[in-house]
């Protein structure tokens, strides 16, 4: 048994976390259901360094040096279950069983708990940044027992993306505190997608301009404060020609936007913990929205707009009221999925270090940016940030923006251009630095109705009012 670190399941991933593995100067044991996958992943890539390959699951388990290390990259779900059970009986005390897939964290909690009742690690990791990173350096992002990153963290973090030199790979937390972070992650990519797509169809119908114009734009505003792997990627995908058609890649591509699942878990347990993160949610419904074709073919053409004919007459202007209103709300879906993580941390007693997350996330995952560096030093000032909306940097990045993304979300209101994550960003900005909220009218209405009692601003004390039945208030308790 000579092999550092195993993977089963050589899907692309697998087979792209094996390479870079062996390219690190790992000897790494690969097992795939078929043996053919197997097969063409050594007659591929078979000098990227030391492979052992075996056939049945039990060799595999054998050629791995004590404790072992293996990482499973099968489909989430039963397949991974399948592969978990089994391993159980071929596997000693104090081994370490890697879920590098996008679980969803409370099926990572309960193998957790129960691969610990068999004396073995269960470390469900976040890995972000698609084929190419998981090849050439991925953000990595594990949970599970202090103990058993020891022993893995050293390796993950020699095959993580570097940032100045700073590995993107941290320990998480606890059981299931990797996978929450990953699945927090995939949200806030939901919220910066749809953000770009809205930068972009404000400039669509605002500008009139081409999607290869868009483009440029997007790769202006690259080499600035929105520098970012999505950024990069939309100015290139936008001026991108359809070899077919001749016409812009974009416009022959269908507005349905699909979707896997974590957004949908993202919003799922911020509605359990209480937590609004309206960006992430409105991105996610975003892409519910557009394939909504029943409703969309029922209401195209047939609801009424009344809205103006967008004409710009600062181009300029209007460009750069885009890009800060765009920051001004990418900021905003951050502030809300760091307030998501702090309130599962306390929750799950994860302890996790928000602007740790940060730093791993600078380098090879799908959201990396400039300004993730920023939102580092805003918890190095203050670790317990209650928002990072309120730190003293966003305080005035954001505060620079705020009239831009007023005449935005407006003047797209004006001319019937949804903008439903602009919009909502901008609503939670001035929801959250308000004084005083309506919330005082829904109290004394469930009060009314529900006798569900409510506080004063005057007095302590939970209070409730007996309504008479003419609706004037009768008597105080
Ligand atoms: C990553 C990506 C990856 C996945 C997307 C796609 O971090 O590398 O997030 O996990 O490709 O989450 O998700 P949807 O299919 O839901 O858009």
């Amino acid at each position: 048994a000579r092999a550092q670190i195993g993977v089963t399941g050589l899907a692309v991933m697998g087979r792209n976390l094996a390479r870079n593995f062996a390219r690190h100067g790992y000897t790494v044991a690969v097992h795939n259901r078929s043996y053919a996958k197997t097969e063409s992943l050594i007659a591929d890539h078979g000098t990227d360094g030391d492979f052992i390959p075996s056939e049945s699951m039990k060799d595999f388990v054998a050629s791995l040096a004590q404790p072992r290390k293996v990482v499973i990259m099968v489909k989430a779900g039963g397949p991974t279950d399948a592969v978990i059970q089994e391993l159980i009986p071929l596997l000693d005390e104090g081994d370490i069983v890697i879920d590098a897939g996008n679980a969803h964290f409370p099926d990572t909690r309960r193998r957790e708990a129960e691969l610990k009742e068999h004396g073995l690690h269960f470390v469900g990791t976040g890995v972000s940044g698609g084929e190419e990173g998981a090849l050439n350096g991925p953000s990595i992002m594990p949970g599970g027992s202090k103990e058993s990153y020891e022993w893995l963290g050293p390796i993950l973090e020699d095959i993580s993306a570097k940032v100045d030199g700073v590995p993107c790979c941290t320990y998480v937390g606890s059981d299931g505190a990797g996978h929450f972070v990953k699945m927090v992650h995939n949200g806030i990519e939901y919220a910066d997608m749809q953000l770009i797509a809205e930068a972009y169809d404000l400039l669509k119908q605002g500008l009139g301009a081409s999607a290869k114009e868009i483009g440029e734009i997007f790769a202006e505003w690259n080499k600035g404060d929105l520098e970012s792997f999505l950024i990069e990627i939309t100015a290139d995908v936008l001026q991108h020609v359809d070899a077919e058609t001749g016409s812009a890649f974009v416009d022959i591509i269908l507005d349905r936007a699909e979707q896997k699942g974590t957004g949908r878990w993202t919003v799922q347990n911020a509605l359990d913990l209480g937590v609004p993160i309206t960006g992430i949610a409105e991105a996610t419904f975003a892409r519910a929205l557009s394939g909504s074709v029943p409703q969309r073919t029922a209401a195209n053409g047939v609801l009424e707009a009344h809205a103006g004919t967008w004409e710009v007459t600062d181009r300029e202007a209007f460009i750069e009221d885009v890009r800060l209103a765009l920051y001004a709300s990418k900021v905003v879906a951050y502030s809300q999925g760091f307030d998501q993580i702090a309130a599962a941390s306390e929750e799950f007693g994860w302890d996790i270090d928000r602007g740790a997350m940060a730093r791993i996330w600078r380098g090879g995952c799908i959201i990396r940016a400039r300004f993730l560096n920023r939102i580092t030093e805003a918890y190095e000032r203050d670790a317990n940030l209650p928002l990072l909306l309120a730190d003293e940097y966003f305080v005035s990045a954001v505060g620079h923006g705020v009239s831009a993304w007023r005449r935005i979300v407006a003047q797209a209101a004006l001319n019937g251009v949804p903008t439903p994550a602009f919009a909502s960003s901008l609503s939670y900005y001035d929801g959250v630095r308000a004084d005083r909220l309506p919330a005082n009218l829904i109290q004394a209405q469930r009060d009314f109705f529900g006798a569900h009692t409510y506080q004063r601003t005057d007095k302590a004390g939970v209070f409730h009012t007996e309504w008479s039945l003419d609706r004037s208030e009768s008597t105080e308790s």
